[in-house]
């Protein structure tokens, strides 16, 4: 049996985009119609419940709810997975697109939204978060591991976790698996887990999903 490959053409476009301004204008015009067409049968975009779930598995239990962020958070689908879940948290949510980021305060689960940039520094203090999610934006067109892996690291506190996926076909070719290894061998974090799984089932995408522990302060 042939499989029924979908793509979307805001999809594309956001992964081909040759600048930062051309993948932001993209979402800008994306976010309206972002939630319905990706969860298309045909698109099944499915990382952002296993990156929720992933999240739940890998924290260690606390007394104090945990907090959040949730990196390149777009319109707020691992936010709103992780309260289905009824997981306590705090959540803050960080994304380059205005417009996403209003659809993201609209589901009321996020504490704050930043506008940010993850291909620079980010403006929060060392040792701010639990976990940090980042989903979806590991991809071509978007961000790269560095230096956005190693400031994850740098804002979460010792024990916490990076839940992230990579696009599989970019895990080793965009520098992902080297920028885990080099943050693994200074001592700085450990790979708890790196398993492909299905991402974007519809259009057969898949992609690594990380899970890397800040091991030292
Ligand atoms: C495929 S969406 C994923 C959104 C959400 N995490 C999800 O899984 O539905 C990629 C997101 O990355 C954001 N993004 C792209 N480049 C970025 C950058 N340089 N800094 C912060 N966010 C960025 C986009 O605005 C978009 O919301």
């Amino acid at each position: 049996m042939t499989q029924v490959i979908s793509e979307n053409r805001h999809l594309a476009g956001a992964r081909n985009a040759q600048s930062k301004e051309a993948c932001m204008k993209l979402y800008d015009e994306w976010a309206a119609s972002y939630n319905t067409d990706l969860a298309d049968a045909s698109q099944n975009y499915m990382a952002p419940i296993l990156t929720a779930q992933t999240a739940i598995q890998a924290t260690i239990s606390n007394e104090k709810p945990p907090t959040i962020l949730d990196a390149g958070c777009g319109t707020g689908l691992v936010g709103e997975a992780l309260a289905k879940a009824g997981f306590a948290m705090a959540i803050d949510g960080a994304d380059l697109s205005p417009p996403m980021l209003k659809i993201a305060e609209d589901t009321g689960v996020y504490r704050n939204l930043m506008l940010a940039d993850l291909t620079q520094p980010l403006s929060a203090p060392d040792e701010t978060y639990d976990i940090i999610t980042c989903c979806g934006t590991f991809t071509r067109g978007h961000v790269g591991p560095d230096p956005a892996l190693r400031e994850f690291v740098r804002l979460l506190k010792k024990g916490g976790v990076i839940v992230a996926t990579v696009l599989q076909e970019i895990w080793v070719t965009g520098g992902y698996k080297a920028e885990v290894e080099k943050l693994a061998a200074e001592g700085l974090a450990s790979v708890v887990s790196a398993e492909v799984k299905d991402y974007r089932k519809g259009a057969g995408d898949k992609a690594t999903f990380l899970v890397l522990r800040k091991t030292s302060s």
